[in-house]
């Protein structure tokens, strides 16, 4: 087995990591190892400023006024531009609005309308809300959801195959699918190829414009930071956006909204899938969370997030060999998280958190952690696993107390 790093030497990397400085950018509660920064990203310290200004300030003062006098409408097409470098798309080609499940809804109606027909393909175990939400839209328009087993997805896609949609990283396994190699045999066949970018974006490598991307949605508030229940983006790549017609058609999305026109006619580009009233604070979080990656490249992220990946798997492999990696170990196969299986995956996480690590369970028996480049060090990664090598040991994880399930798990 390769080398084992031990604590001196992982302060040792972290004295030498170039990304080190960023972590000042957070705020990291004093004790606490957060290994959950796919789910929900930790809060970086300038947006309590901004959020104190927009709430005391922009609504307090400017009241109604704020909509133009801050800009607020421009909000959406704003955040969408600093989201656009680090996915490799345009700036115009993405813009920020309600949630991933609803971006997915709308880009899948308009998309798989364009085509007669009848496949939305899908892997079977995608993150429901994909699952759920194709299947209500395909519903609607009369077409059919096929979720098939990830191996047997590509020479699935034939000339049935209206749609491809696909979560590039999966958000259990971590696995990453090849977008340009997959976007590239949907457009041969025909088909369109929606992604989603929930588990990718602000941790991973990505390329939209270079590997032919079509149609992607994204969560705000995994690797983005941008805070419990930030808006999602979606992005359509330039060619296709005036092809589309929204079928969820609200007044933001209009040509002209404050004309009030009676006749649904849609915004120019991207702006019509815009449906209701931008939240604005949600978005002030967003978009000031979004400059903890200034003075960072995606390749810089992504090289630490492979640095660290590889600290955390040597060390379970070494301390806790009961614990079975299910991540790919290739890089370029995989995210910035990492799960094991283990049947008892819910009472270990619980347990671990009880010890100040928080990573979290998916069901039925996976235990992941999120590798954050911006903001976790080699010596965090270190100490989680001492700490989850002596849960291991101990077996301390058997207490009761680790079984009880909240409602959010
Ligand atoms: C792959 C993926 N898509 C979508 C979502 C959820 O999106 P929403 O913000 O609509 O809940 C998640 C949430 O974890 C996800 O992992």
């Amino acid at each position: 087995m390769a080398q084992v790093t031990t604590l001196t030497e992982a302060q040792a990397l972290d004295a030498a990591d170039p990304l080190r400085p960023w972590r000042e950018r957070f705020h990291l509660p004093e004790g606490l190892i957060y290994l959950d920064g796919n789910s929900l990203g930790a809060l970086p310290k300038a947006v309590v400023a901004r959020q104190n200004e927009a709430v005391a300030r922009e609504w307090g003062e400017s009241l109604i006024r704020g909509w133009n006098a801050h800009d607020w409408i421009g909000a959406p097409q704003r955040v969408g531009a600093k989201i656009a470098p680090l996915i490799g798309a345009k700036p115009h080609e993405v813009i920020v609005c309600d949630s991933t499940s609803v971006n997915l809804f709308k880009l899948i109606l308009a998309a798989a309308k364009l085509s007669e027909r009848p496949v939305i393909l899908s892997e079977a175990g995608n993150f429901r809300t994909d699952l759920y939400v194709a299947e209500g839209a395909a519903e609607l328009l009369g077409r059919r959801l096929e979720a098939v087993a990830r191996e047997a997805l590509e020479a699935r896609i034939g000339d049935d195959t209206n749609l491809l949609l696909l979560t590039h990283v999966h958000y259990k396994s971590g696995a990453r699918f090849d977008m340009a190699a997959l976007t590239a045999r949907a457009r041969e066949a025909g088909a369109r190829t929606l992604w989603d970018l929930s588990h990718s974006t602000g941790a991973a490598p990505l390329a939209l414009n270079r590997d032919g991307v079509e149609l992607a949605v994204g969560c705000g508030y995994k690797y983005l930071n941008g805070g419990p229940g930030a808006p999602a983006f979606l992005y359509v790549e330039e060619a296709l956006q005036e092809l589309l017609t929204p079928m969820l058609r609200g007044w933001m999305g209009h040509a002209a909204p404050f004309a009030f026109d009676d006749e649904y006619r849609p915004a120019p580009g991207l702006d019509r899938f815009l449906v209701g009233t931008p939240p604005v604070l949600g978005l002030a979080a967003l978009e000031t969370a979004l400059d903890a990656f200034d003075g960072v490249t995606m390749d810089q992220l992504w090289a630490k997030s492979v640095a660290l990946f590889d600290l955390f798997q040597r060390l379970v492999a070494a301390h806790c060999p009961e614990l079975a990696c299910v991540t790919p170990a290739e890089p370029e196969q995989r995210g910035s998280h990492i799960s094991f299986a283990h049947p008892h995956a819910f009472e270990i996480c619980q347990a671990l958190i009880a010890a100040e690590v928080i990573g979290d369970f998916r069901a039925p028996d996976v235990l992941r952690f999120g590798l954050t480049p911006l903001y976790l060090g080699f010596e965090d990664i270190w100490r989680a696993v001492d700490r989850l090598r002596e849960i291991m040991a101990s077996e301390r994880w058997r207490d009761p107390k680790f079984a009880v399930r909240g409602k959010v798990t």
